[in-house]
């Protein structure tokens, strides 16, 4: 990991053994140290920097289980600033899933639909140590199921139930957005 705490963190791609391990819960000492609060840091500047709206520890070649993610203002939704989940558990409290668009930031250039949960329960911790619990709909928990699977190896291409869907950014910004909600790339 860089020690510049300016400069984006190398994002790795599809094909990096890291993005197929399941990573490792972060350690309790950790909690509120430099060390914890740096990472965090740096996947958000990397996040904003890609213009992704979330990204795993893993993307960034560290196998441990914690993400950011952010949510951009929509209409009369202010969104959400950066956040940073460390050691995260999901309820799925509305199984029944829904599909939508898709990117990941170590996939680059391609899109497509993914069904989740529509409704889910977030717990985990800040990286400060404190407790973190909310429910989070839609396209908030779009996000965090994408990440959140970062943390178990597991890809947005894996989750889709057709490949058919799956379009180049481009062709997909002609031919489908017109018609599609907003993409969580992350
Ligand atoms: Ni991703």
């Amino acid at each position: 990991m860089s020690s510049d705490a300016t400069t984006p963190l190398e994002i790795v791609r599809l094909g990096h053994p890291v993005l197929r391990r399941v990573a490792e819960a972060v350690p309790e000492e950790w909690f509120g140290t430099g060390r914890l609060a740096s990472l965090g840091e740096a996947l958000v500047r990397t996040m904003l920097a890609e213009d992704g709206v979330g990204l795993a520890a893993p993307q960034v070649a560290e196998p441990l289980r914690l993400f950011a993610y952010w949510l951009p203002a929509r209409g009369d939704d202010p969104g959400l600033e950066p956040t940073v989940v460390v050691n995260p558990e999901l309820r799925f409290v509305d199984p029944e899933p829904e599909e939508g668009w898709e990117g990941c930031l170590s996939i680059p250039g391609l899109r497509g639909l993914v069904p989740r949960s529509p409704r889910i329960k977030v717990k985990g911790r800040a990286v400060s140590g404190e407790p973190l619990s909310f429910t989070a709909d839609g396209f908030h928990a779009r996000v965090i199921q994408h990440e959140y699977d970062h943390l178990d190896g597991v890809v947005f291409l894996d989750r889709m139930t057709s490949v058919r869907s799956l379009a180049f950014e481009p062709e997909w910004e002609r031919y489908v957005l017109a018609e599609a909600g907003p993409e969580a790339e992350g």
